[in-house]
């Protein structure tokens, strides 16, 4: 896949049509860090509506997944794996990008379009997801980067590496 800033708006249109879906539900509301947190306790005190934002989680993981991969690896080099990942890790996470502990363009600008519930439920979705290896040898160092048309930054799964 390139990347760049055609891929970038493909996504943020999906994200804007997923967004219609959404303001149709009457769930609307932007993601706070304490939005979201409050949306996860409600959701682990609530299977019904747990149950509810894990399905919302399943099609929102459809844009995720442009950048952090479907069912394991992530498709760009710079993008952290989500699947299978701890559900408070990744809810510390998204809290932080949210009140700006953590620094990331693409984040930032994928969060900007998003609800509280896409958010937990993404969480919910992801973190139930089994991490499946692909077949063949481990990438290398940098044979990830190549394809991508830009080498990962040291320490890239830390807001200080940008
Ligand atoms: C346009 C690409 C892109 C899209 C789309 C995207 N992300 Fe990300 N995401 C990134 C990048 C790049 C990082 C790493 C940021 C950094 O280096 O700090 C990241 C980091 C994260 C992290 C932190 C993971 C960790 O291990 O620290 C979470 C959680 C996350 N994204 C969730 C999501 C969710 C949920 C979606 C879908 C709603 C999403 N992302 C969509 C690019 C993207």
């Amino acid at each position: 896949m390139r990347q760049g800033d055609p891929v970038l708006w493909t996504i943020l249109l999906c994200a804007a049509l997923a967004g219609g879906a959404r303001a149709a539900d009457g769930e609307g509301e932007p993601a706070s860090a304490a939005a979201i947190r409050d949306r996860a306790a409600q959701a682990e005190a609530d299977p019904a509506l747990q149950s509810r934002l894990l399905q919302l989680g399943r099609k929102v993981a459809v844009v995720c997944a442009h950048c952090h991969g479907a069912h394991g690896i992530a498709a760009r080099p710079d993008a952290p794996i989500l699947t299978a990942q701890k559900r408070a890790y990744l809810l510390e996470q998204l809290q932080q990008f949210a009140d700006g502990r953590r620094r990331d363009p693409l984040m930032e600008e994928v969060m900007g379009n998003m609800s509280v519930d896409e958010m937990v439920g993404a969480v919910l979705f992801f973190s139930a997801q089994p991490l499946r290896r692909p077949a063949g040898p481990p990438p290398a160092f940098s044979a990830d980067a190549g394809s991508a048309g830009r080498p990962p930054a040291p320490g890239t799964s830390t807001a200080a590496a940008r």
